[in-house]
């Protein structure tokens, strides 16, 4: 087999040797054989997942929906709670099932749960029939690794550096809406998350690549372009001439694709700075996430946010006063080691006074490596539920309420598809980042069309085009 040469990297003025550009490794070996893959976690493993496809399809492989047509299959997966990884263990039992009536099917396990110390281990132990295994580090390693057939061991496991790679081809998923990653990793270290482990230190982006990649997707025609990292805010901190992310979103809001968007925001690194670049541009999006994980500042301490309540609060205002019509949504976690019944109050009271357009809400997951998984944990799953289900009651009720709001207003929807519900009317999303299906021709698929709301469900809205009236 012929591998084309390694292709070397720079990374922040070094030189790393071990780089296939994904663009170069083309063998047609398996001109058509059929891959599946199944991505589990965040955006971060969607647009990792478009990396993967492209890779797999440059050997000649072509994509299938069924598992069961499938000569490879993909699991790209997450680590963030225990029910992720107990999701991926269970999809695994049905791998190894199929590999017995197939012994031919290639099983290759990527993503945030082979980062992870032990877990590799424990997979090559406990699941032989398993092919390959590579991380996040390197996926562009994956092309070889199938064509060599390399087994796990040369993976790169539980490495806390990385590096940054560019010219990466992806298989957008959309030729409509993008994902651009403009850093990797996360400095955080919120006592709770496995992420830095999986993902590693913070890696930014440098602003040229980035803002080269959403020119090129502007001339493709895209629609929108979400910045893509676990802290999008912390953005260029980390760079030999470091830069601030409200500089890069700026720039990027100036290429001018109609709709930019960016997530997840930390609290600590919002600037003003950022707050007058949103409500600046019109292409940037009136929508922010902004996880408040705990409304007691106790907890908040424990859990290493670095900020308190009163501070949440205050930033939270001065979004709603200087954005115009901003929509903010959460990520909330009950049940943190220690959590007293007035610590939740305090959460609660913080979804009181925010209103949130919506909230992921979660139990604490201990996570093996991270200091909170050493916490004395006294509560009892009871009282974790019991909470969890007072608080969604409460957000569910500010969501209802935001999306009624809605009714009779008509709002710019970028319209993205069929309705999977109602093949007879289509699917986008508002500025504000809200769900929209509506009954307008298909021709516009892929525009901005102004869409009259007519009624607001739980997780979505109703709507017709404006248009369609005047015809
Ligand atoms: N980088 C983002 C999101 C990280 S993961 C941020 O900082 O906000 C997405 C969400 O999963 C987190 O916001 C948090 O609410 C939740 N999460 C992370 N670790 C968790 C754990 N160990 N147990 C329960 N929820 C967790
Ligand atoms: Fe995890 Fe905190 Fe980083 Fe978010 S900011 S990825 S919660 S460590
Ligand atoms: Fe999961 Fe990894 Fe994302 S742990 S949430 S897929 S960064």
């Amino acid at each position: 087999m012929n591998l084309p040469d390694m292709k070397k990297a720079k990374v922040r003025g070094e030189e790393v040797i071990g780089y296939y550009e994904n663009e170069n490794v083309t063998s047609k070996q398996f001109q058509g054989k059929k891959y599946f893959i199944r991505t589990y976690g965040c955006q971060m493993n969607v647009h990792d997942s478009e990396e993967i496809c492209a890779a797999v399809e440059n050997l000649g492989f072509s994509k299938v929906e069924v598992l069961e047509e499938a000569d490879l299959a993909i699991l790209n997966t997450c680590a963030i709670r225990e029910n992720a990884h107990d999701k991926v263990y269970g999809y695994l039992g049905r791998l190894k099932h199929l590999k017995r009536e197939k012994p031919e099917l290639m099983i290759a396990i990527g993503g945030c749960m082979p980062q992870q110390e032990n877990v590799t281990e424990e997979l090559m132990k406990k699941h032989p029939y398993v092919d390959i295994v590579f991380g996040t580090h390197n996926i562009n390693e994956l092309s070889k690794m199938i064509l060599e057939h390399v087994k796990k061991q040369e993976i790169e496991v539980y490495s806390i550096e990385g590096n940054v790679y560019e010219n990466v081809l992806y298989k957008r998923d959309s030729s409509i809406t993008a994902w651009v990653n403009i850093m990797y990793g996360c400095d955080k270290f919120c006592t709770y998350c496995i992420v830095p482990y999986t993902r590693g230190r913070q890696r930014s982006r440098k602003m040229d690549d980035i803002l080269k990649e959403v020119q090129s997707l502007k001339n493709q025609g895209y629609m929108e372009v979400t910045l893509l990292g676990q802290n999008v805010n912390a953005y260029g901190k980390d760079l030999e001439n470091p830069i601030s992310f409200a500089v890069l979103l700026e720039q990027v809001a100036l290429i001018g694709i109609p709709r930019v968007r960016f997530v997840t925001s930390h609290p600590w690194d919002f600037t003003d700075e950022m707050i007058d670049i949103i409500s600046k541009y019109d292409n940037i999006m009136p929508y922010i996430h902004l996880p408040l994980q705990s409304g007691s500042s106790r907890i908040l301490k424990l859990m290493g946010r670095r900020y308190t309540k009163e501070e949440y609060l205050t930033l939270f205002q001065k979004m709603k006063e200087q954005i115009p019509n901003v929509a903010i949504t959460t990520d909330i976690i009950v049940g943190f080691p220690g959590e007293t019944e007035d610590d939740f109050f305090d959460t609660l009271d913080v979804v009181k006074q925010c209103q949130y357009d919506g909230a992921f809400t979660f139990i604490f997951s201990p996570r093996e490596g991270t200091p909170a998984s050493k916490m004395k944990d006294e509560l009892s799953l009871s009282i974790k539920e019991e909470r969890l289900h007072r608080l969604n009651e409460l957000v569910n009720a500010s969501s209802n309420l935001k999306n009624q709001a809605y009714v009779g207003k008509v709002v710019d929807v970028l319209i993205q598809g069929v309705s999977e519900k109602d093949q007879n009317k289509v699917f986008g999303y508002t500025e504000t980042m809200k769900l929209v299906n509506v009954i307008a021709d298909k021709d516009t698929i892929g525009t901005i069309i102004p869409v009259r709301i007519t009624d607001a469900k739980s997780f979505s809205l109703d709507g017709e085009a404006e248009y369609s009236k005047n015809n």
